[in-house]
């Protein structure tokens, strides 16, 4: 039978080729003569290999629209003219990743975080910094928004007025470029954000659209009146009630409606628009060839909306996505995409694709790790990844602790209920301990965007600060200050281990504790995430070698793990089996590779933990077996003793 789909997907076909053999000779024409011979071949084998599933998603997007065909050859126009602008260094970088395309899954990789004013001041103290990041093992490193911004409230840069200037106080482009030259040759991969579901309103568009012109005022979703923004409000839930109720910001200028998912003064871009699109590729290939290598797609679920709907993870989301990713891998092949998606853990997942990014951050780890803290109970934590940590081939999941975000709790009410606890009452109770409100609660958090009538809420704090650290240093508890380091180290050891790449939210490996400064700063009170990003504090560093100090031990701790994951084989490409230790305490997995497997063990509790010593066997585990992490040999006959938060990494005979 000949369904619709087959007749769909041979129409797509003829049609693809069609418009590639039109538009070949085109660019031959215009092109041909900027590059040599050989360099145009492989661009355009890269191109043919590419351009069908280019084509299908664009014109799923926008094949309705008349001029379809024009916006078409202008993004092929634009990705050539960027590939041509392309650096050498960047070039020879692409013929080296096309040759190892997952190069991102290996067991070397590991990932930090920061703000560059915050970490090191500026774009060249950073560069200062390089020693700091080596040390730790950084491969990865994530660089906040560092473009230019408006001034006083920007959400922390994720407003941007330009995506071709860096923020003055941080230096310039050409540093930019020449900063990620310098990572790469450290072994660092620079990792930044392209922040494309809205500009601030101080981007060049956004200004022509407040001054009437109406090609501009395309770009966004602007609104004459109530009636279409009532009518999506009314089945889209609030991002940042504190700022605006609901998704719309009133300007006054153009007295009309603006689309403002996040703050009012960032403007949601319109996809619905294909020179947005057309637009927003050259930005992206602009970031790629100051040398980006990782390019951090923000916001995802939002970028498509439809009355009717959440309008959040639309299936047009999905293929604006698969689309800047086609043209990426045309015109700058080393940059692949991880995605920020914050959202059901099943819609995170739908995001994660070699042809869409085959990374993604994995907040549903992030948060169980916090809920089996708060709990004791990794019960929930171990059906959750049963079901969802594997992936295809070619994606990783980018493991973390903390961010600069707050800790939303996206775990599935259905897993929750599965062990008879409400889904609504548990995340109250997890908002209560994290917030240090609920007695005997070890944490202290506050909380985020609150919503006094429903009582949710989600929440902000740094590691330390939230495992404990902050409160037992206060009360100058020794015994609970061991326990929160333990804890710090449990957590990190757990996404240093499972599989994917670990991300350090830089300063969590010193105890960097919760910042209440903000609170004085007009231009930063409202928002809470402010508790966790304070200064990077050096002097604090400088204790990192030193035992006895809780930077020390917290420091040492956390290198013996980055190591312990790099000089391993077991981590590397290997699969991990989730495992039924037989105590809903201790969390454990397996990584397998061929000749090699461990098993690693986590107490999340301040409690000696027994483990059954037949049922490790039962797993294959031996009688005698090494824990890599203590680096020691135990006999395990009857039982497995565990401290309290101990890790333990054992080797299994294969
Ligand atoms: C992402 C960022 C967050 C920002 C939001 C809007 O979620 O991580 O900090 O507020 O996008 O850009
Ligand atoms: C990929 C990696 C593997 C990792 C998994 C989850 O399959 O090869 O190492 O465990 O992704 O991130």
């Amino acid at each position: 039978m000949v369904t619709d789909t087959a007749i769909n997907s041979f129409w797509l076909a003829r049609e693809s080729n069609a418009s590639l053999r039109r538009l070949l000779p085109r660019l031959e024409t215009k092109y041909r003569g900027s590059t040599d011979q050989a360099a145009w071949e492989v661009y355009l084998a890269r191109l043919q290999r590419h351009f069908p599933r280019l084509f299908e998603r664009l014109h799923a997007l926008y094949g309705r629209d008349y001029d379809f065909f024009y916006y078409l050859e202008h993004t092929l126009c634009a990705a050539t003219e960027m590939w041509l602008a392309r650096p050498p260094e960047l070039k020879a970088l692409d013929a080296m990743r096309e040759a190892d395309p997952s190069w991102y899954l290996s067991h070397r990789m590991m990932g930090a975080m920061c703000y560059v004013d915050l970490f090191a001041g500026d774009l060249e103290g950073l560069r200062r910094r390089i020693p700091y990041l080596s040390e730790l093992g950084i491969t990865y490193l994530h660089l906040m928004p560092l473009f230019k911004v408006p001034a006083g409230d920007n959400d922390g840069g994720y407003a941007i007025s330009s995506y071709r200037e860096v923020n003055a106080n941080l230096g310039t482009m050409e540093a930019l470029a020449e900063l990620a030259s310098e990572l790469r040759a450290h072994g660092m991969s620079l990792v930044l954000d392209f922040v494309f579901n809205h500009t601030a309103d101080e981007h060049e568009w956004a200004k022509r659209a407040l001054a009437g012109d109406e090609e501009y005022q395309e770009f966004y979703r602007i609104f004459p009146d109530r009636r279409l923004p009532d009518a999506y409000e009314r089945s889209m839930l609030e991002v940042f009630p504190d700022d605006h109720p609901g998704a719309f910001t009133y300007s006054n200028r153009m007295k009309k409606w603006v689309w403002t998912t996040f703050n009012n003064y960032q403007w949601d871009l319109n996809y619905e628009n294909p020179a947005v699109f057309n637009r927003m590729v050259e930005e992206m290939l602009f970031l790629a060839n100051h040398g980006v290598e990782i390019l951090r797609l923000d916001a995802v679920a939002f970028i498509w909306k439809r009355v009717g709907t959440a309008s959040q993870n639309l299936p047009e989301a999905h293929w604006i996505i698969q689309a800047f990713n086609a043209v990426a891998a045309i015109a700058a092949p080393a940059m692949v995409f991880k995605s920020e998606a914050i959202v059901h853990p099943d819609e995170v997942n739908r995001y994660i694709g070699v042809e869409e990014c085959p990374l993604s951050y994995n907040p549903q780890l992030m948060a169980l790790l916090w809920d089996a803290l708060a709990t004791r109970d990794v019960r929930i934590l171990l059906k959750a990844m049963r079901h969802r940590f594997a992936l295809p081939g070619g994606c990783a999941w980018v493991n973390y602790v903390r961010c600069h975000d707050d800790i939303s709790w996206v775990f599935t009410n259905e897993d929750i209920a599965a062990l008879g606890l409400d889904p609504r009452e548990h995340r109250r109770f997890l908002n209560s301990f994290y917030t240090g409100r609920f007695e005997g609660s070890f944490a202290r958090g506050v909380p985020f965007q609150e919503n006094a009538q429903t009582g949710d809420a989600r929440i902000s704090g740094t590691c330390a600060s939230l495992a404990g650290l902050e409160r037992a240093l206060v009360a100058g508890d020794a015994q609970e200050t061991e326990l929160a380091v333990r804890r710090i180290l449990l957590l990190h050891g757990i996404i240093m281990l499972i599989g994917g790449i670990p991300l350090i939210y830089l300063g969590d490996e010193l105890g960097t504790l919760n910042d209440y400064g903000y609170e004085q700063d007009p231009s930063k009170t409202g928002d809470s995430r402010w508790l966790h990003r304070a200064p990077f504090d050096w002097q604090r560093a400088e204790q990192r070698h030193d035992p006895a100090t809780v930077a020390g031990r917290l420091y040492k701790g956390m290198l013996r793990l980055v190591q312990l994951r790099q000089q391993n084989l077991a981590f590397t490409r290997a699969e991990t089996e989730f495992t039924d230790t037989g105590s809903p305490h201790v969390f454990g997995f397996f990584r397998n590779h061929d000749q090699y497997s461990v098993l690693v063990l986590g107490n999340f509790t301040e409690r000696e933990q027994r483990l059954d010593a037949r049922l490790l066997r039962h797993m294959g585990m031996r009688k005698t077996m090494v824990d890599l992490h203590a680096g020691r040999t135990l006999t395990a006959t009857q039982e497995l003793v565990m401290e309290p938060y101990q890790l333990m990494v054992l080797t299994r005979a294969v």
